[in-house]
């Protein structure tokens, strides 16, 4: 079952849960694939509800969210599974199925082609408006440094040398799954 919700009502939830980690999915073709973000803004542009998710340039995600241009968010809403944040934040959908490892409960979307993933409830179905690679000349040298260590290859799960893609997305819908 979707309960509606307005999403500016559950900001704190949506804002207090990245710091720990929310799951992001998107979904190209049969290739369904979730990674954990701690990033995100949520806000209005253009006249419209927005959440920019921020990936680093190399993820798999980035691929299906290019092809896509849509997402999923989904927030812990109550007790949840930490390992799930864990497992995909960890690993790679270039190598495993997390959804399937996991034993993850997919829910068709109402708008979207990715879909919303049950055990972390408060979901958020998303369309790119607009897209952006970070001015690395633009990011002051301290963050530059701790943030995007050129030594650090591509292929590691956390920082890296990679800058981020800003996936600006529309909300078109928000609800929790029960
Ligand atoms: C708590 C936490 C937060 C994370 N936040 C982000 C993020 O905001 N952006 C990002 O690109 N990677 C982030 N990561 C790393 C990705 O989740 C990780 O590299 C993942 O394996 C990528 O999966 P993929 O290769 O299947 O796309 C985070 C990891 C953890 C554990």
């Amino acid at each position: 079952m979707r309960q509606k919700i307005q999403v500016f009502d559950h900001a704190k939830e949506i804002l207090g849960a990245l710091g720990k980690g929310v799951l992001l999915t998107a979904k190209s073709g049969e290739r369904v694939n979730m990674m954990t973000i701690g990033w995100g803004t949520l806000g209005i542009e253009w006249g419209e509800p927005i959440f920019v998710a921020y990936v680093r340039e190399g993820r798999f995600t980035r691929e299906l969210l290019d092809e896509s241009m849509e997402f999923t968010v989904n927030i812990p809403y109550g007790e949840y599974d930490r390992r799930i944040v864990g497992f995909c934040g960890s690993k790679t959908g270039r190598e495993v199925d997390k959804a399937k490892e996991l034993s993850l409960t997919l829910v068709e979307s109402e708008f979207v082609k990715a879909p919303a993933v049950k055990e972390l409830p408060l979901t958020l179905e998303c369309r790119v408006l607009y897209r952006r690679l970070q001015d690395k000349n633009q990011i002051p040298p301290s963050i530059r440094e701790s943030m995007y260590p050129e030594h650090v290859d591509s292929s590691h799960p956390m920082a890296n040398r990679d800058y981020h893609v800003e996936y600006y997305g529309k909300i078109l819908s928000a609800y929790i799954l029960s």
